[in-house]
């Protein structure tokens, strides 16, 4: 396996990897009630994960306000407590000569908090009392943008390498990009161009935050999760991707998901009609593929596609070493989904032991 380019160097942004395969952001849901990460909990699950030296991990959503995001036990990076939680979460994955990436994300309609922000855009929360989504004002547009920068600050000043930004799976970004959510009559919707504003908007001032060096965005044109995708996804994301190019040339990477899965859960997909390639040709810096990949498939994408990752996620919660299985030919353990989401439970979480043939050689 180490003669496939899944384990060449690769350059994302400002850092400089050893390998090509990334932990792919994960919700677990076992964050402190202030969405502070537990240092009992969070810090050995990124350290285990960024055993393998010049590896890409990518935290888990995060909220950037109480405005943007209300689910209980999530991270947030807006308040001294988070960044200095953070803080010791970062150190213990540059301890292991890994980098790491936050992503932050706004839930905008699917937001189930005790904080409802305006939301947009028909809700898909089927409670029976959901609350009929409202257009977010001009205002509140641009504060849940500045939202994303503060964050964004914040996280550079917590250690990490840099962000994504959530523009994926039916949250508040994506729910500007997609037609099938965005209903606006301003310079926000109606078109193409306008729809793609949004999330573009947040890219630039991000970027001229921290550096587009240290920004990643993430998109998903097939998933349908959270009643989401465009019966046409190609002509919104065809654009948004080539502004992106155009725009911010040196952005970190673009993260895309596969069309075999939906948000953690696979989907039925049409082999013949969907397809992330005519995005890939579009985009001539790093790209991060992720979706229902196996240890081939991965190694297989990365040999055929240039300048390209490989991310993992619902394998990475049982295989903490998940990059050296795959680079040592070692099978994965099965994950179990009841263990995915337990708020602040350890089980589940940690104490998924290395693989035995991988002592001395990794730890
Ligand atoms: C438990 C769980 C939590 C997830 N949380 C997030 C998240 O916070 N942000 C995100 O963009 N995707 C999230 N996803 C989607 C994953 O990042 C990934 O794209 C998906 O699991 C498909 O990759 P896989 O087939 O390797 O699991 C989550 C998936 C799972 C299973």
């Amino acid at each position: 396996m180490s003669g496939s380019k899944l384990f060449e160097p690769i350059k994302v942004g400002s850092v400089e990897l050893q390998n090509r395969v990334v932990l792919a952001p994960l919700t677990r849901f076992r964050n402190d009630d202030d969405g502070s990460p537990n240092a009992d909990l969070a810090v050995p699950y990124y350290a285990e994960r960024a055993l393998v030296p010049g590896t890409l991990l990518i935290a888990e959503a995060t909220d950037p306000s109480l405005f943007a995001g209300a689910y209980p036990n999530v991270p947030g990076l807006h308040t001294d407590a988070q960044v200095e939680a953070w803080k010791k979460v970062t150190k213990a994955v540059h301890d292991k000569k890994s980098f790491i990436f936050d992503q932050i994300w706004s839930l905008g309609r699917v937001n189930p908090g005790v904080v409802q922000p305006k939301i947009y855009g028909p809700s898909p929360i089927a409670d029976g009392e959901a609350k009929v989504p409202e257009e977010l004002t001009k205002e509140e547009i641009h504060e849940l943008q500045q939202n994303f920068v503060t964050a964004s600050v914040n996280a550079i000043n917590a250690g990490f390498d840099g962000v994504e930004i959530h523009g994926a799976h039916g949250y508040l970004v994506d729910q500007f990009f997609q037609a099938v959510s965005n209903q606006r009559t301003d310079e926000y919707g109606g078109s193409v161009e306008n729809r793609a504003r949004f999330g573009l908007e947040i890219v630039d001032k991000v970027a001229a935050a921290i550096g587009a060096d240290k920004v990643g965005i993430r998109l998903s044109p097939f998933s349908e999760f959270q009643s989401m995708k465009d019966e046409n996804p190609y002509p919104q994301f065809e654009y948004i991707i080539s502004k992106l190019q155009e725009v911010h040339p040196d952005l970190a990477y673009l993260h895309v998901v596969e069309p075999r899965v939906s948000g953690g859960s696979e989907r039925v997909w049409n082999e013949k009609e969907e397809s992330t390639e005519p995005f890939h040709k579009l985009w001539k810096g790093a790209w991060i593929a992720a979706g229902g990949f196996t240890p081939e498939s991965a190694i297989e994408y990365a040999n055929t596609h240039e300048n390209s990752l490989v991310a993992f996620g619902r394998s990475f919660v049982s295989n903490p070493d998940l990059v050296a299985r795959v680079k040592e030919g070692i099978a994965f353990r099965p994950y179990d989904r009841n263990q995915f989401y337990n708020a602040k439970a350890k089980e589940g979480y940690l104490g998924y032991e290395f693989a035995p043939e991988l002592k001395g050689k990794y730890y």
